[in-house]
């Protein structure tokens, strides 16, 4: 009995990667200094696989794992950076149990005039530098020396360095720093977009693929798929999920685990065992609708005609969509409007470009279905290349899963 067979519902299922981590920690030891840089899509599970595969690793390894969230401190990300450094730091030298602090800070009682006075041995070094980037070498060095650890930092959201103020001036330290304690400090980031990081590493001074090690993050298998049709199956004795339906549906969702698990709950809710037909229901789940119909009607004209098209599998950019914009009355739109409004959408990340080149996509599969569906533009016509069927066309749903190869 595996230890998923434990699993009681859906949302404890999870799949654990622990060979993929050493892999991982191997690459990093045979190449000190050179960072790994991780990339994936948003929503397939970098976060979970730093924290619950990596970080665990590493300990197991006799590492020191330290995670930075660089996303929630994009103004100041050399002081997210340190912060997580000092809380480690804070968890080696500061005892956290009374016994603990009389255990390391012998109390001496001292007469001085006539009063007794009690004080400890308290840590004589110096207080950290505080300019941060003199602050982040100090802290490296300290937490190794206090620990006698090599720390495994953890930088994820890493491209929202480029969104720094002063961002070659960061990210020049932080590259400057890894490389001079390349004995003491592994650093692995990851990024939900290459193109940025790509950008970011540039201004750095020097081409990513010299610093980093640019590697795609892995998609789960089925053998996650094989867990959510297990639990289906314990839920409803009589009926099975086909695996490779399944595996179909995982691939039309951008291999999101979330999401898929949603839908099979989903279907488990309902009793369904068709795919195409539990997606038919969850497109039309009112609390799907009411989130992404909300989403969309935050959304400006012309960024709610762009996402449409693209849910429609039209090139925003394309000429004879921008042409085709130019002419709608309503959006006074322009080439250079278009483009603004595909980097708002962007920045937004409800649309993504897929790494290695290809056309513009929303980020999450089923808003697209949903928009395709729902909307569909008098110009459309206008703007599709030619007469190959439109990725995703609505009031096809059954043959909108591609097929399995
Ligand atoms: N190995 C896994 N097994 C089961 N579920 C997973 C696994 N990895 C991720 N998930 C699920 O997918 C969701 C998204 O994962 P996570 O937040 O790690 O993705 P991410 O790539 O970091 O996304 P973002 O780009 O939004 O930061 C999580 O809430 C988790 O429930
Ligand atoms: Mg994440």
């Amino acid at each position: 009995m595996n230890n998923n067979a434990r699993m009681t519902t859906f949302d404890s299922i999870t799949i654990r990667r622990a060979a993929l981590a050493d892999a991982y920690l191997a690459a990093l030891k045979a190449q000190p200094g050179r960072p790994i840089a991780l990339f994936a899509p948003r929503r397939v599970g970098k976060t979970h696989f730093l924290d619950g595969d990596l970080a665990p690793a590493a300990v197991k390894a006799g590492m020191l794992p330290v995670y930075a969230d660089l996303w929630l401190s994009r103004k100041d990300p050399l002081a997210a950076i340190n912060h997580a450094l000092e809380e480690a730091l804070d968890d080696v030298t500061v005892p956290t149990s009374a016994a603990g602090k009389a255990a390391k800070t012998p109390v001496r009682k001292v007469a001085i005039l006539g009063n007794s006075m009690d004080f400890g041995d308290a840590p004589v070094r110096r207080p950290l530098p505080d300019d941060p980037r003199l602050r982040l070498d100090s802290l490296i060095t300290r937490l190794a020396s206090a620990t006698g650890k090599q720390i495994v930092l953890m930088l994820d959201e890493v491209q929202s360095l480029a969104q720094a103020p002063q961002a070659d001036d960061v990210i020049g330290t932080i590259r400057a720093v890894l490389q001079k304690h390349k004995k003491l400090v592994f650093s692995l980031f990851t990024g939900s977009s290459q193109e940025e990081l790509g950008a970011m590493m540039a201004v750095a001074g020097a081409p990513m693929y010299q610093f980093a090690q640019l590697q795609t993050f892995p998609n789960l298998g089925t053998e996650y798929l094989e867990l959510l049709a297990a639990h289906y199956r314990k839920v409803h004795p009589n009926k099975s999920l086909e695996l490779a339906a399944l595996e179909r549906m995982f691939a039309h969702v951008g291999w999101k685990p979330a999401l898929m698990k949603d839908l099979v709950k989903a279907m488990s809710a309902d009793g369904i065992t068709d795919v195409n037909q539990g997606l038919t229901l969850y497109l039309a789940d009112e609390r799907n609708v009411a989130a992404w119909q909300g989403m969309f009607d935050r959304l400006l004209p012309l960024e709610q005609a762009v996402a449409v098209l693209v849910a429609h599998g039209i090139a925003p950019m394309a000429k004879a969509t921008t042409d085709a914009l130019a002419q709608e009355p309503g959006l006074a739109s322009t080439q250079p409007k278009v483009r603004s409004a595909v980097d708002r959408l962007r920045k937004a990340q409800i649309l993504a470009k897929p790494e290695h080149g290809g056309s513009f996509h929303l980020e999450d599969q089923l808003f697209a279905d949903y928009l395709a569906q729902k909307y569909t533009p008098h110009y459309l016509a206008k703007v599709r290349p030619s007469i190959t069927a439109p990725k995703n066309a609505p009031k096809q749903l059954g043959n909108k899963l591609p097929t399995a190869k």
